[in-house]
């Protein structure tokens, strides 16, 4: 079949590397791609958030199926418009993607469905917001409503923090319209961990999981990033709690959908907090997430693209998932200023080198090609994995890797899996 992937970071890349030896693929298409994707497939250039053009195209090339790969399509509908043109879509609809888009209407399907999460109250009304955080004290969570992008969440250790927080999204309206509505939440407290699933509806089955690093300097110092590097498996997810997290978690969450009218087909991404009392969500993601994609997908022995497109025509229930029994680590390379301003068009070099490697595959993210040259042109810019037999080697195998490209205005952090090998 003719694919076409949305998408232009390093799990679109991570996508198309995977699919790219599928006997069942023929052409493999990427809107917008990137230079790692270029060597893989037709890159369209044409933004993600043009459905028209997106469907224009599927139209001018055939093509039988189409990935979306970041959000923002998704909740702009782009999956309802394709299925309605007759087109097999990897990715939920409008409806069903707002477990992503809307934090209340996830929390809300949380307290229908008794999925274990913090407790939380919703506001439109700035008073009554701060009213609340004063009844409450600190550490509390702020949370604007819709997409910001990942910069939406405030965990305030002190209420001072908490009312500048309000302000910052009610007031001062930093967020747009993604803040005129707010969820504040109760603390958690645990080890993170990232937990994929696929659903067709109330099917689900567990796809794998991960952890990555949020903030942009070692020691997990610095500002929240959209993630400086992640591994798989996470070794804290005993196959115990796995069988935990699918039925207190992700099977009632596709049952209430279904009962809702809003059925979830394509993957859950849970970020859980592992508390005390047992796994608890965060946030839902309706994708695949970035940089956990970029070491999860190197483990797979399965055939990707039949899965995904199994998983689109309702019929995960034929699916099994076969894994390679290692461990995967990516690292991620951003441009020196990432996750504010940062100098674009800047030569990489060594990409070749790194890429030969053993156990080691190079994503790119934000790169374009210039006459042969490849250039920076975005915050993160490169994902290198690693995969051997255990953590430690993946993750030497990663290092080993950035070590070989040559890039001066771009950075890494040189601890990614700390946690895990400590
Ligand atoms: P989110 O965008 O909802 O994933 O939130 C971003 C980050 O904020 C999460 O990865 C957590 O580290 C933190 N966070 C969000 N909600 C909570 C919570 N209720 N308790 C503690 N930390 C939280
Ligand atoms: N790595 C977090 C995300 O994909 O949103």
């Amino acid at each position: 079949m003719n694919v076409l992937i949305i998408g232009s970071g390093g799990r679109e890349h991570a996508i198309c590397w995977t699919i790219a030896n599928s006997p069942k693929l023929t052409k493999l298409f990427a809107a917008p791609g990137n230079a790692g994707i270029a060597e893989l497939a037709i890159c369209l250039p044409i933004s993600v958030e043009d459905n028209q053009a997106i469907l224009r195209a599927v139209h001018d090339h055939s093509i039988d199926f189409v990935i979306i790969g970041p959000e923002v399509p998704l909740v702009n509908g782009l999956a309802d418009l394709l299925q309605s043109n007759g087109i097999a879509v990897f990715g939920p609809s409008k409806a069903a993607a707002q477990i992503e888009g809307s934090k209340g209407f996830m929390k809300d399907l949380c307290a229908k469905a008794g999925i274990p999460t913090a407790r939380y109250a919703r506001f439109t009304d700035i008073e009554k917001a701060k009213t609340y955080v004063e009844q409450y004290g600190a550490p509390i969570v702020i949370k604007a409503d819709g997409l910001a992008a990942g910069k939406g969440v405030t965990v305030a250790m002190t209420k001072d923090e908490a009312l500048d927080a309000i302000d910052t999204a009610m007031r001062d309206k930093a967020f747009g319209n993604a803040g005129a509505s707010l969820v504040i939440e109760e603390f958690m407290e645990g080890e993170e961990a990232s937990f994929f699933a696929l659903a067709d509806g109330e099917t689900a089955i567990a796809f794998a999981h991960a952890q990555d690093h949020k903030r942009a300097y070692d020691g997990d110092k610095g500002p929240n990033t959209g993630g400086m590097g992640a591994y798989s498996p996470a070794p804290i997810i005993t196959p115990a709690l796995q069988d935990d997290i699918m039925q207190r978690i992700i099977l009632p969450t596709a049952k209430q959908m279904v009962k809702d009218g809003t059925p979830f087909r394509g993957i859950f991404f849970a970020g859980l907090m592992l508390t005390k009392e047992g796994p608890k969500l965060i946030e839902y993601n309706a994708r695949f997430g970035d940089p956990e994609t970029q070491a999860m997908l190197p483990r797979l022995k399965s055939d990707l693209l039949d899965v995904l497109h199994k998983t689109a025509l309702g019929r995960l229930n034929e699916v099994k998932l076969e894994w390679h029994d290692c461990a995967a680590l990516c690292v991620v390379m951003a441009a020196k200023g990432y996750p504010g301003t940062y100098q674009k068009n800047t030569v990489i070099k060594g990409l070749d080198k790194a890429a030969d490697l053993p156990n080691v595959v190079v994503f790119h993210a934000g790169t374009i090609n210039n006459d042969g040259a490849v250039l920076a042109n975005g915050g993160r810019v490169l994902g290198i994995t690693g995969f051997d037999e255990s953590l430690k080697k993946a993750q030497q195998n990663a290092y080993r890797a950035v070590d070989a490209i040559d890039w001066p205005e771009g950075f890494c952090r040189r601890d990614i899996g700390w946690r895990a090998l400590q």
